[in-house]
């Protein structure tokens, strides 16, 4: 009778502890990340950098932050042409798509787009900040690891894990940047 008490006490202190590191907010990231399928949420734990960011949350010290950012920005492939700007309509769809980028999850994009996701900041307009080289790659390292510019970054990193292709990245890019594209239509 008692050890029957006991396995109960320890479950619901179990699932307490479970649903304390469960806030709203991270409930919700959640939710982005699977709407992409399984893949997404693989991908997620297999990344030994991905401990790191496991045990200090968002808030890497200062002091690992220099080798973590190295170690992402060397996990970073160009594509064989060694052009970041690829094509945008290319890069739309792929945006578009939840098992591709499911970019919509967490940003908006173009302003037609109904219902998209509010984690990660606006990209309406994002090209705006004109498409040179710095601009350029610093676009295409965010969407190829987004760790390599943020550790621990929740955006999951398409290239690494292999769902967004160096060539795709670059379409992705364009999308984005390209002055034709809908992200940066003028209203
Ligand atoms: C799980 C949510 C999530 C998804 C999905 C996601 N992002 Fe992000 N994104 C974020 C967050 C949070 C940030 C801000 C932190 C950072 O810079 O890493 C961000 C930042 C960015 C930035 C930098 C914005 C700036 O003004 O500097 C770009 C560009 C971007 N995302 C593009 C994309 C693209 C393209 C995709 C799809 C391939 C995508 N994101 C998918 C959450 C997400």
């Amino acid at each position: 009778m008692k050890k029957r008490y006991f396995g109960w006490l320890l479950a619901v202190l179990l699932a307490g502890l479970t649903l304390s590191q469960q806030g709203p907010f991270q409930q919700r990231v959640n939710q982005a990340i699977q709407s992409g399928g399984s893949r997404f949420a693989e991908a997620m734990k297999q990344d030994p950098d991905q401990a790191l960011c496991s045990i200090h949350r968002d808030r890497l010290p200062p002091e690992l932050a220099g080798a973590f950012l190295e170690r992402q920005r060397a996990l970073i492939k160009y594509p064989a042409n060694g052009k970041l700007m690829g094509d945008w309509k290319q890069g739309e769809a792929l945006f578009t798509d939840p098992r591709k980028g499911n970019c919509y999850a967490c940003h908006t994009g173009d302003p037609k787009e109904a219902g998209a996701g509010l984690l990660g900041p606006g990209l309406v307009g994002y090209g705006q900040r004109g498409i040179s080289e710095p601009v350029v790659k610093y676009t295409y390292d965010k969407i190829y690891n987004a760790w390599a510019t943020m550790p621990c970054s929740l955006m999951y990193r398409a290239g690494v894990h292999g769902i967004l292709t160096p060539e795709e990245s670059a379409h992705v890019t364009a999308f984005l940047l390209e002055p034709a594209s809908p992200v940066n239509a003028r209203r």
